[in-house]
């Protein structure tokens, strides 16, 4: 009995050294030994067998069999769990110096930028942002305007007709009749009204079929010239700068009288001119659009010309945005190439 006994505790101590070389086989060897039909649990089994005097002997060599047999594998087991671990690491490891991936992150469009701050400057003034259907009729972007059918102005602006009367809108101007409409009793207004516009242009370096306008309206009792002139300088200045100057020049639009075509400074040369590429050597670029609003198209959309009056301006959001980052070609801005998109 003892012999048998000593024999499982070699074999046993052999099993867990070289048998088990993972989790799995030390638990089979385990089972082999200690389970309920292993070899040591049999011996027990087999005691009632033995006489009184030699039970408690042998009952406590299979304990001692018993504790060691555990004891290895409690060891065992701690070694072979390290081991994984420390396989898993290995095999699982980031190698933390390879360079890691970037994430791009977008922007804001350079014409999304500039109209924010032109929007910005306005309503620092107290003007509010007024909206207009880009689909617009052929009253609101003519007639209220001042312009009859037939009028012979009507050609300054070749527009995208849908039916006779339905166009895409040529201008942001209607947006201003669209406002005064929704006032009543000569209400006071100061608006913007920035937003796609429609031409049939070519598609080159400084014209596209569609590009962006901010429109401009104040009407009030007693709003002159005066205060058109000194709205936009300020306006000119907060875009470009403090060094910037503006310059009246007459024109013509059919819902300003009178009307002027207004310049900045050359931003690029600041007005000297000599060699400048931007300003042609003149000093100074055309900027935008504006006048004292002509009493027919206050009239036309409810407002008492002898009671108010107003000034109005509209000008192209790319035209300013190609200035204000001396961006020389319109097209880069519907492009969309991030190599260009990134610089903002
Ligand atoms: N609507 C004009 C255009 O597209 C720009 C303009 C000029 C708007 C004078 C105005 C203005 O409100 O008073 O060419």
């Amino acid at each position: 009995m003892e012999e048998k006994i000593l024999s499982i505790r070699r074999a046993a101590r052999e099993a867990v050294s070289s048998d088990a070389t993972n989790l799995k086989e030390l638990d089979a060897v385990r089972v082999r030994f200690l389970g309920k039909k292993g070899e040591l649990t049999q011996l027990l089994r087999g005691m009632n067998q033995l006489s009184a005097e030699e039970r408690p002997k042998v009952g406590k060599l299979v304990n001692e069999a018993r504790a060691e047999i555990e004891s290895l594998i409690a060891d065992k087991t701690a070694e072979l769990k390290s081991k994984e671990l420390a396989d898993k690491l290995a095999t699982e490891s980031i190698d933390i110096t390879l360079p890691g991936r970037h994430a791009h992150a977008g922007r804001l469009h350079p014409l999304t930028l500039t109209l924010n701050r032109v929007k910005e400057i306005f309503l620092q003034m107290g003007y509010t942002v007024e909206d207009g259907p880009e689909v617009e009729t052929d009253y609101y972007n003519f007639e209220a305007l001042n312009l009859p059918k037939d009028h012979p102005a009507r050609d300054m602006q070749d527009s995208f007709y849908i039916t006779d009367d339905i166009l895409l809108r040529s201008q942001t101007s209607p947006v201003q009749a669209r406002t005064m409409e929704r006032h009543k009793n000569n209400e006071p207004i100061r608006m913007i009204a920035p937003g796609r516009v429609y031409r049939r242009d070519d598609y080159d370096a400084s014209h596209s079929p569609m590009f962006t306008q901010v429109e401009g309206l104040v009407i009030d009792k007693g709003i002159t010239f005066g205060d058109l002139k000194g709205t936009l300088e300020y306006f000119l200045k907060q875009m470009f700068g403090e060094k910037a100057r503006m310059r009246l020049r007459p024109s013509f639009f059919p819902f300003t009288e009178p009307s002027a075509e207004v310049d900045v400074s050359c931003v690029m040369c600041g007005g000297h001119g000599t060699d400048c590429k931007v300003c042609r050597g003149s000093g100074w670029l055309e900027i935008l659009g504006a006048g004292s609003v002509h009493p027919d198209v206050l009239s036309m959309s409810g407002y008492d010309p002898s009671v108010v009056s107003g000034f109005a301006f509209g000008m192209g959001i790319e035209r300013i945005a190609m200035l204000k980052y001396g961006v020389d070609d319109l097209r880069l801005f519907y492009d969309n190439d991030v190599r260009f998109l990134n610089q903002f």
